[in-house]
């Protein structure tokens, strides 16, 4: 049903308690991909109840693959014989979420053949996916595009060296995927070094494939037969906490962080002590605490471990209430900054020069209908409405629900007032 659903927030609350951080999902969906690789029940553990895990399972089951729930965040995948899946990746499903296009290592090194439509533009413009086709070419693979679909077909893939010409994340996802059964050995240079792509590692390993250099930009991956199903438990999601972190940045406050990893989000951590907030490790995560309004800093957006272009948003929300001035340099998707429009509604003082936002701090914001317009925005624009005065709407609410579990609920435990408005059309 169509809906005009809305979360309302109304500012002015300093957030305590504690933050349980979600399951990652930038590491989760290609896991999910992953299960293509063998046949029997995988089951993969800390799974977030979000948009895009439906998603993806929806696309599993249109190919044969079967998933279901288990207890808490238990998701039981059970893949059939090879003969029985189905090879291919409609348009509906990969236009709505782009990580779908990480099915296409996974078929192609087990299946020899795959179809899937070709992802266009999205939310941050042009998303092409010539890197992963280049280097499944250099293992074997031929593909050919007709009518909006890529068609991919090969007989045993054969490792070789394949050099990325940028550490592209799900790229390096989709080649480390097509090489686990390949012959022989694969060198992926210059690959992505992000916690999530060595969370697929390892699942990959536990299932018997053999694969070194994790953590690393040179991976090597000697091709093995066969893959026995998954257990895996996903690693804690690094936006998720530091939208938790951005929060209390914004609206001060003491919140306990539970699950965060201080050893996945170092430079952030240390970007954001800049500024002023104290984030100190705990046993059960990071504890973040600010008793008065953060100092601009400059940041600028890097492939891991550089700052994560994914944190830009709520960053860029807490800039804006800074005292001084700040340049943000976005260096991955020169069209992610719509949010930045939005912000201004809300009094923020900020101006995009190409991919730089120009950043005067004011002293405070004040509540107005916004529009999320795409995952990480929206999650920016909530918080920042808990930092605005009175009332502020956030539309869109579909595009949070693709990345957070009940993030209305979280912010509420911490003291916010955050309340999901369901406004059918
Ligand atoms: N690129 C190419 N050709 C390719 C692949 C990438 O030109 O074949 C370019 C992209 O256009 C972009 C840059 O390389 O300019 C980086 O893209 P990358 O491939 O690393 O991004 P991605 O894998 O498509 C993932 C996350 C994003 C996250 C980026 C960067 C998933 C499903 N998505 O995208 O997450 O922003 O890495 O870390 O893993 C989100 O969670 O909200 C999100 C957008």
């Amino acid at each position: 049903m169509i809906s005009d659903s809305y979360f309302k927030v109304i500012g002015g609350a300093q957030l305590q308690g504690v933050f349980q951080v979600q399951g990652a999902k930038n590491a989760v969906l290609k896991q999910m991909a992953a299960t293509i690789l063998a046949s029997g029940e995988h089951h993969l553990y800390n799974v977030p109840r979000i948009l895009d895990v439906e998603i993806m399972a929806e696309l599993l089951h249109s190919m044969g693959i079967a998933t279901e729930w288990g207890n808490d965040d238990h998701l039981v995948v059970t893949t059939p014989a090879p003969q029985d899946i189905k090879p291919f990746a409609d348009y509906e499903l990969v236009e709505r979420i782009r990580a779908s296009v990480t099915v296409l290592g996974p078929l192609i090194t087990r299946l020899g053949i795959a179809t899937i439509s070709m992802p266009g533009g999205d939310d941050f413009g042009h998303r092409p996916i010539d890197m992963h086709l280049a280097a499944m070419s250099e293992l074997g693979a031929k593909f050919t595009t007709s009518h909006g679909y890529v068609e991919g077909k090969a007989t045993r893939l054969v490792g070789t060296d394949v050099t990325l010409e940028f550490p592209s994340h799900t790229g390096t996802d989709n080649i480390l995927m097509a090489s686990v059964l390949a012959e022989g050995t694969t060198v992926i240079h210059n690959a992505a070094r992000e916690p999530e792509v060595t969370d697929l590692a390892k699942m990959l390993i536990s299932m018997g494939a053999r694969i070194t250099g994790l953590g690393t930009s040179t991976l090597v991956v000697e091709g093995v037969d066969l893959l026995q199903p998954a257990s895996h438990t996903i690693i804690p999601d690094r936006v998720d906490a530091a939208t938790a972190l951005g929060a209390v940045a914004m609206n001060r406050g003491d919140v306990l962080v539970v699950g965060a990893r201080h050893d996945h989000m170092e430079m952030l951590i240390r970007k954001l002590a800049e500024a002023g907030l104290e984030v100190v490790k705990d046993a059960a995560g990071l504890r973040a605490r600010s008793k008065q309004r953060i100092r601009a800093v400059n940041i600028a957006t890097l492939p891991y471990p550089g700052i994560a272009t994914d944190y830009l948003p709520i960053l860029v929300a807490a800039l804006a209430t800074a005292d001084g001035d700040a340049i943000v340099t976005e260096n991955l998707f020169a069209g992610r900054f719509k949010y930045v429009d939005e912000l201004r509604r809300l009094g923020a003082n900020m101006t995009t020069h190409g991919h730089h936002v120009a950043i005067r701090g004011v002293s405070n914001l004040q509540g107005a209908p916004v529009k999320a317009t795409d995952i990480r925005a929206g999650a920016a624009l909530l918080v920042a409405g808990l930092a605005a005065e009175e009332e502020t709407r956030v539309h869109g609410t579909n595009h949070i629900a693709r990345g957070y579990v009940d993030l209305a609920r979280r912010f509420s435990e911490l003291g916010g007032t955050v309340e999901l408005v369901y406004n059918p059309l």
